[in-house]
Formats: structure tokens, sequence, C-alpha cells
């Protein structure tokens, strides 16, 4: 969500220019002729503002079946299935439930769990599907372009040389292969030697997704963007891991259920709260009011907060996103991730990077 109310042919052409670009030339192709189509950009106008946002409209077409075209046999399908894209854009929302992030919270967990001497509880707000609230379960491989360090529920092993090829040990206790989570790391990037044990999980959502409703797993698979087949395979993978022990998830508002849900973490583990990409969909007000909570936790629980988003929605002390050390030009397209209000790294949206400050 733009921090500033777009107009929506702006909205669609900045996703065009910035978002969609080196991701998906499909939905950038199809953003941009959105944006020069004064017609449909009417018909979008119809929607409440939050509902005209690029990426739910062009999740709903996929949703409904809208292949990778040219413009104009998009144009001819959305045409066609206007009454059933309203309808979606309508009861859906975009909860893209990107488990790659996880690659890019792992080192600060890891670390958390090492200073602290104890295993994690994580409570996740805006969890979506609670997909990252496995960083255990999952299998990771960490390039820096000369290192290549991987790490996985089977052990933990470490090789020199480009050549990744192989993939990690998985599988042979016939539970559901973890999906694999590349990221080219940048900088002092405190990379662990194995996986944090987590003993509690929880999630806080508007509209928790069930990974066992196939309709919601559908939904979650048109949230990926066309050209991102990798990103659907982690996903499927992710989610038979998720479905093996689904996570506790709290329907509600995350200032709302924050506490109460601190409140049944085991007092004996280090808890973390974590967010991602959710930040953007929460008022001024909301999130300068989700701080004092977490400030809250902070002092009375010594919880551990880790905040990735984008930068026009960073939770700064005095209410602002400004970041005074942070050169915005290298925040562009990405995300800060904080640790207790301090920036620790620039990642990848998606977690396929990790630059650490
Ligand atoms: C873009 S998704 C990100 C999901 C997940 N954090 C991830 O990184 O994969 C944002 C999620 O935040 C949830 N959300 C937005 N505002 C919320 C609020 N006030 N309270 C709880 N959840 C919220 C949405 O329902 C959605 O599932």
């Amino acid at each position: 969500m733009p921090a500033a109310a777009l107009g929506t042919a702006e909205w669609y052409r900045h996703f065009g220019t910035v978002d969609a670009p080196g991701s998906s030339p499909c939905y950038a192709d199809w953003s941009l002729h959105i944006a020069d189509d004064p017609e449909l950009i009417a018909r979008i106008d119809q929607w409440p503002y939050n509902k005209r946002q690029p990426l739910l409209m062009l999740a709903a077409a996929r949703f409904l079946g809208a292949k990778v075209s040219p413009y104009p046999e998009f144009r001819a399908f959305l045409d066609e299935h206007w009454a059933e894209v309203s309808r979606t854009v309508m009861s859906r929302a975009t909860q893209t439930n990107e488990v790659g992030r996880c690659a890019t919270l792992l080192p600060s967990l890891a670390a958390i769990a090492a200073a602290e001497g104890r295993p994690l509880a994580l409570i996740e707000v805006g969890a979506s599907a609670g997909l990252a609230l496995f960083p255990d379960r999952y299998s990771y491989e960490f390039d820096d372009g000369v290192t290549v360090t991987r790490l996985g529920p089977g052990g933990c092993r470490e090789r020199r040389g480009p050549d990744v090829s192989g993939g990690p040990p998985v599988g042979s206790d016939g539970l559901p292969e973890p999906p694999v989570l590349r990221c080219r790391t940048a900088g002092p990037v405190p990379l662990p030697v194995s996986l944090p044990e987590v003993v509690w999980r929880a999630g806080i959502d508007l509209n928790p997704l069930d990974v066992r409703n196939p309709d919601d797993v559908a939904w979650l698979e048109a949230l990926i963007w066309p050209e991102q087949e990798f990103r659907r395979e982690r996903l499927r993978r992710a989610i038979a891991v998720a479905r093996e022990h689904p996570p506790l998830l709290v329907a509600g508002d995350l200032n709302e259920q924050l506490l109460p849900l601190a409140g049944q973490a085991p007092a004996d583990a280090a808890l973390v709260v974590f967010h991602s990409a959710v930040m953007g969909y929460v008022s001024t007000d909301g999130r300068a009011r989700f701080r004092a909570a977490i400030q809250g936790l902070t002092h009375d629980r010594g919880c551990h907060w880790l905040s990735n988003e984008g930068e026009t929605v960073i939770i700064q002390e005095d209410g602002s996103a400004v970041v005074p050390e942070m050169d915005p030009g290298r925040l562009r397209g990405n995300f800060l991730l904080l640790h207790n209000g301090q920036p620790v790294a620039i990642t990848g949206p998606h977690g396929q990077s990790l630059d650490w400050l």
C-alpha cells in the first residue's frame, strides 16, 4: 500500500515501474497498460480505495484463470469475468504468505536464541496462513558469491564455491520435503551454524488463512506473481510442512490480540514478536499503538521485536518512518529489518537478499 493516497492510475503505474519489473514482466506490462486505460481505471475506482491495489486485482484475475498473455487478451478476460473479479476482490485481501522471508529473519532469530540461551516462542502479527512460523522446519542456502552456507532441519553443512547443485539433505524420515529458501547475502551477516529451537508458535491475522482449506491454498497460489514458479513450489512445500502441525492462528486485530496471546507463550522461552509486510495495512495510529504495546512487552516480558517492513511504514520512536542513518535510495523497493527498533539489515521483499548493515 502506498503511504500517501495515490490516484488509481498512478498506483498501477508505480506498481508497473517499481514493484513488478525484475519479478514479473507480465504484471509490469499489464499494470502499465491498465494505468493508460481510463475505462478500466473508472471501473476499478468503483471499489473502495484499499481494494484498488494492483496486486489484489491481478491476483483475483489469476485466481479465476487469467493466463500470462499480451494485454489485449488479459483485457478481454477482464471484460468477460468482471463480475467475478469484483466479487473476488471484495471478498479477498492481499495476504501473500511469503515463506522466503524466513531466510532474512533466521540469522536474527538464531542470534536471539543464542544470546538468551533458551529456545524461542514466536508470535507473528499479520501471519496470513502462518507459514513464517516454521523457520526451524525449512532448509536454507545463503550465498555471498564465494561461500554457500546450507542449513536444514537434518543438520548443517557448509561448503565453498559457487556450485550449489545437489540441494540440502532432506526427507529421510518420511516428513514432507521442506522448501529450500535461497538468499543472497552481503555484509557481515551473522549466519547461524544450526537452526534455532522453536517450542511454541502462534500468529494473529484479521483473516487467518487455513493451510487445510483448498480455496485458501488456491488464493495463496494466485497471490504469487505469474513467472515465479520457484515461489509457488516453495509455497507448496511450506504448506505441506505447516499441514503436519497447523499453527495456532488467532483471528483479530494485532493490537487487540497481541497481549492476550503473549500471555499464553511459555514463560521459560525467549519470546519474539515479528512481522513482515504488514504495517502498510495498519493506520498510523494503529502502528503507534503497536509500538507502545511492544515496548510494554519488552519491559515486562523481555520480548524481542523483529520488524521487516517497507521504507514508508517503518515505525520509529517519534512515530515517523524516517531512518536518519539510511540512504533512501538503498531502501527503495526493499524492506528494512529492525531488531528492537534498531536497523540491522536491508532485505529483499520476498526474502531473496539480506544486506547486513
Ligand atoms: C501481505 S500479508 C503478509 C503475511 C506474512 N506476514 C508474510 O510475510 O508472509 C499481510 C497480512 O497482514 C494481515 N493484517 C493486516 N492488517 C492487520 C491487522 N490490523 N491485524 C492483524 N492482521 C493484519 C493481513 O490480513 C495479511 O494476512
